[in-house]
């Protein structure tokens, strides 16, 4: 099965097994490719491995990509090291760091939503609908960092988990009551975080990185200004029926409504 290099893309053929080969099938490669092709491991950053061709004696008119000599650019070269992602590219330590702090920022929301869950389900708070909404509310946020992780991962990146802070366990509030004080909280913390990601897709975009400018934008900023709309609706109906009986009937809403 010798490669014809001027008939058959050798690139398309090779370019599957170029990664985690193990030496021996590479010095097997090397043999039944010596006359057009040959995987090597390279010299360069640590244990690199390029693909270089040989014994091209037939030059090709009107070329205008040659992948075999492209592909040997050191920023191309698969890495053998262990812990380092063989899949990295055009993701910089900055978007990295700044990935890590979001899902930070989404398990401490999470963390303050589960909070607010614990308040209105106690026996002599009893705001069930509210219990709902925000153990609902607490999920969603630990989802959000977990697909922050994914990406993380996507990227060629490594997640690392900062400490979460201890939250708020009281809720009550003498003039605007519990209800509503914690919906205003939470409208708060969602515009932080929209704030937290409209950062991330400017760095995104100040590092030239536009799949991670997109994938903010497209999986996160259109949930998130709708989510904002939503809890701002609900703040303002607060506002509208006041302290206890107006509060129950939200309540009942939000526990049978959603
Ligand atoms: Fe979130």
């Amino acid at each position: 099965m010798a490669l014809a290099s001027s008939k058959i893309s050798p690139f398309s053929s090779l370019s599957p097994i170029v990664g985690d080969v193990p030496k021996k099938f590479i010095s097997s490669m090397n043999f039944v490719l010596s006359s057009s092709l040959t995987l090597s491991e390279g010299s360069g950053r640590g244990n690199l491995m390029r693909v270089c061709a040989s014994n091209v004696s037939t030059p090709l008119t009107g070329v205008i990509f040659e992948p075999f000599e492209e592909v040997k650019k050191d920023v191309l070269a698969v890495p053998f090291t262990p812990n380092v992602s063989l899949a990295r590219q055009n993701y910089t330590d900055e978007s990295e760091a700044l990935i890590n702090e979001q899902i930070n920022v989404e398990y401490n929301i999470s963390y303050v939503y589960h909070s607010l869950f614990a308040y209105f389900d106690r026996d002599n708070i009893a705001l069930k609908g509210h219990a709902k909404f925000f153990k609902e509310s607490s999920e969603e946020e630990r989802e959000h960092a977990e697909k922050f992780m994914k990406y993380q991962n996507t990227r060629g990146g490594r997640v690392i988990l900062h400490p979460i802070t201890s939250p708020a366990s009281e809720f009550e509030h003498v003039e605007k009551g519990d209800a509503l004080y914690a919906m205003e909280l939470a409208l708060s913390m969602e515009k932080l975080v929209n704030e937290k990601l409209l950062n991330l897709h400017s760095v995104a975009e100040r590092n030239n990185d536009p799949q991670m400018a997109d994938y903010i934008a497209n999986e996160f900023l259109q949930d998130q200004v709708e989510a904002i709309k939503k809890i701002a609706e609900y703040v303002t109906q607060l506002r509208m029926v006041g302290k206890g009986h107006g509060v129950w009937h939200f309540d009942q809403r939000l526990l049978h409504d959603h």
